[in-house]
């Protein structure tokens, strides 16, 4: 059958039924394990009894009012944000995309706060921040722009991790009064910064604030307890001036958010910005009960269970020339050459991931997810590879 859905998605021949945990099921009964959490969303895992309960009991309660109304449960959102995060204020949307475009009108506003007629963001290679109109132009993946110029101006791009380029982007552009920046880059397959996250944020801090720049953090896919703190950059001591957020937030229920301190707080005021959908009860209330379990428990346990598959991951492909990367739960395998059929491969052996650049496996399981089922998934992932490595066509 020729579906009327609109071709954007290279889809995979199967689809799921139901999910319980870190399973998904199709409609032969067929167990996967879900080592994606359809893309860093599900943390908690599928069909999780609190978020279920959470949300069929909002959706009897009170769905939606608008913000044009006071909305205690989005006031009540934005405190254990804050309290969690130690920034000061929030703005809630829908996805990660929405949460960068709040972001980057903020750094305008800040720019032209400081006098800045046509103010610039500064960008990484290699990053992803979305496919709305300016985070696309944000993104430096020529691929996912290709077709869509002219690109939003306002963008000076350089290296992940290239402290150098940025002072000498910042001399010859200064005009530049926001840095974006994924702590660790998650689309393009996982890719740490050279220096170690904590060097690197801080590094940044300490640019941002000679240079009076708003250091804004995606962490669309780094945040809710994926690398074993709340956010990334709370594995440093530091807060960046803009956060953020989405995925994760409310366990597969669509809710963005982007938090503030300092000098990005009160950049906007009534009728700058605004969202339809943005923070309703039904959101909010979702995104609370995915913030009490990822703090009681989830978070602590990815952490733990990523050290673990990370550790088992190196010990078990240890003769083939593969490397390990990553942080908490957000894991990267580096194949020596690209893999065009190891998905295929992993899906039919039950199992399921993504590839990122050809060769960059991207393991993203839920937090919840156990011990026995690390192990499952270290045997099956060790399986796939090693017949792949071991296959002429990989030599
Ligand atoms: C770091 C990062 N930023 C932004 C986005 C865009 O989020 P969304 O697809 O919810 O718009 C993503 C999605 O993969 C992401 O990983």
């Amino acid at each position: 059958m020729v579906s009327a859905v609109m071709p954007t998605y290279l889809r995979q021949p199967v689809a799921f039924v139901r999910g319980q945990g870190v399973w998904l099921y199709d409609a032969l009964g067929h167990a996967y394990l879900d080592a994606l959490s359809g893309i860093a969303v599900c943390g908690l895992g599928h069909a999780h009894p609190k978020i279920t309960a959470a949300l069929a009991e909002q959706a009897a309660t009170l769905i939606h009012t608008s913000n044009l109304y006071q909305i205690p449960l989005q006031d009540e959102l934005a405190a254990r944000l804050c309290q969690i995060s130690g920034m000061q204020q929030v703005f809630f949307c829908n996805s990660g995309a929405e949460a960068n475009e709040a972001a980057l009108k903020l750094a305008r506003l800040h720019g032209h706060r400081r006098g800045i007629t046509a103010p610039e963001v500064l960008v990484m290679e290699q990053s992803f921040h979305g496919r709305t109109m300016a985070t696309l132009a944000a993104t430096g993946n020529p691929k996912v722009q290709r077709g869509f110029a002219p690109l939003m101006p306002g963008f000076v791009r350089v290296p992940f991790g290239d402290t150098q380029a940025i002072n000498q982007a910042l001399e010859q552009h200064p005009q530049i009064v926001a840095i974006l920046v994924e702590p660790i880059q998650g689309e393009s397959g996982v890719r740490m910064p050279d220096q170690g996250v904590n060097d690197w944020l801080h590094q940044l801090r300490t640019l941002c604030d000679t240079h009076n720049l708003l250091l804004m953090l995606d962490e669309i896919q780094t945040g809710n307890g994926r690398t074993g703190r709340y956010f990334a950059y709370q594995h440093s001591a530091m807060l960046p001036d803009v956060v953020t957020t989405a995925k994760g937030l409310g366990n597969g229920f669509p809710i963005g958010a982007v938090l503030v301190q300092g000098k990005a707080v009160d950049l906007f005021s009534p009728g700058m910005h605004g969202s339809t959908f943005g923070g309703t009860p039904l959101a909010c209330r979702v995104a609370l009960a995915t913030i009490e379990q990822i703090c009681n428990g989830a978070m602590a346990n990815a952490e733990e269970q990523g050290a673990y598959i990370q550790t088992s991951l190196r010990q078990r492909l240890r003769t083939f020339d593969v490397e390990i990367t990553g942080l908490g739960l957000m894991i990267g395998v580096i194949l020596p050459k690209d893999a065009p059929t190891l998905v295929d491969a992993a899906r039919k052996a039950g199992l399921l991931f993504a590839l990122s650049s050809g060769n960059r496996i991207r393991l993203l399981p839920p937090l919840i997810i156990t011990k026995e089922e690390a192990d499952l998934l270290i045997d099956r992932l060790t399986a796939v590879v090693s017949a792949f490595l071991n296959t002429p066509e990989a030599q």
